[in-house]
């Protein structure tokens, strides 16, 4: 098995701490380690670091490189796209790199995964790994399930059919439903959210792609030079609208460790540690009488006096204040300032 971390997406939700040059997978929200270097360490026990293959960009290689040697995993392989064309092709190259460069042939198993969600315990993961492993196998498209809270729209919704081995055969995949639709499946009952890791053989991968995306499989069957010379022909589009809102072999095993992608500051509040009046403090902070607030400060002093659910987030340049249940519009903000140039 080869564990292919995708590490090339510049997400702006966690505005202004994540920007383009410094995306949500290599900041430290909790604990000391970046998302990147949490994902690393949780194949440790499953894979050599040779088989893992970093899939990013030029930008991002610098942050790639240091923290796969401070923990230990140089010996992996960083794939650098030219270009940014989303997960599809990201994957399409890694696969394609795994075939040219490290000798894979097409019944091994690739392990998919984002870069920046938090996931524990290391034991539960470990154990569903080696379950989609075994799935995959077969000829699936393994994806991996979380129980859905609420109404999001930003994931994919996954509808579990009949049970099938240690997980269930799916019914439908839909990326990123609109408000109405995802409140719908929440209500059924049956519907997953897409944890967004995805096992699969080599073999299924280029099958599918073959028949759903003809033009990314048959730039990805070139010998890896001219894919990487013609990937900027590549549709920009991602492996759940590509395959897995297509494919009629994707299982789901449901995940039932703790799994949360931080999209936004209210995610942050919720994972960090809290003081006795609820407040979750990181940097230099004095909350006078302030109560379940986050406040998040990098070199300057952030003094409070009687807040209640704030989130305060201060960097060199920006200081983002918003009400806790407000922070999903920080995408809203980032376009006014883009408009703005
Ligand atoms: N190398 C590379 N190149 N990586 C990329 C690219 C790219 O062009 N685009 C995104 N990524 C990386 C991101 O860094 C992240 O680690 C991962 O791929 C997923 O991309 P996101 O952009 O974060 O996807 P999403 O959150 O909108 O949706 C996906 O994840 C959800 C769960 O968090 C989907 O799989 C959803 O179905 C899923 O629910
Ligand atoms: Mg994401």
């Amino acid at each position: 098995m080869k564990i292919i971390i995708l590490a090339g997406g510049g997400g702006t939700r966690l505005f202004p701490l994540s920007r383009t040059k410094y995306p949500k997978q290599f900041l430290k929200l909790e604990g000391k380690e970046s998302l990147f270097t949490q994902t690393v360490q949780r194949f440790l026990p499953l894979v050599k670091p040779a088989d893992i293959v970093v899939v990013t960009n030029k930008e991002y290689v610098h942050h790639v490189k240091n923290e796969l040697f401070a923990c230990g995993a140089e010996a992996a392989h960083v794939v650098l796209e030219p270009v940014g064309r989303n997960t599809a092709p990201a994957i399409a190259l890694a696969a394609n790199y795994c075939g040219e460069e490290l000798g894979v042939d097409p019944t091994e198993v690739l392990f998919v995964t984002p870069s920046d969600h938090i996931i524990r315990p290391v034991g539960l993961f470990v154990e569903t790994v080696r379950q989609v492993e075994k799935l995959a196998t077969k000829g699936h498209v393994v994806t991996c399930g979380i129980k859905p809270q609420q109404a999001e729209t930003g994931y994919g919704y996954i509808q579990a059919g009949e049970p099938y081995e240690a997980g269930f055969k799916v019914s439908s995949f839909k990326e990123k439903p609109d408000k109405e639709t995802a409140e719908q499946y929440l209500a059924a009952g049956n519907y997953y959210w897409n944890s967004g890791m995805f096992g699969f053989t080599v073999g299924t991968f280029q099958q599918e792609l073959q028949k759903f995306q003809p033009e990314i499989f048959a730039l990805s069957q070139q010998p890896l030079e001219l894919l990487l010379a013609e990937f900027e022909s590549m549709p920009g589009i991602s492996i759940d609208y590509a395959v897995a809102e297509k494919s009629q072999q994707v299982v789901m095993l449901p995940f039932t460790a703790y799994w949360n992608d931080i999209g936004s500051w209210d995610a942050i509040y919720d994972v960090l540690d809290k003081d006795a009046d609820g407040n979750a403090l990181q940097g230099d902070c004095l909350p006078l009488a302030c109560s379940n607030t986050l406040m998040m400060g990098r070199s300057r002093l952030i003094a409070g006096i009687g807040l209640e659910d704030l989130l305060i987030v201060e960097t060199d340049d920006v200081i983002v204040v918003a009400k806790r249940g407000e922070s999903q519009q920080v995408k809203e903000l980032v376009n006014v300032l883009k408009e703005k140039g």
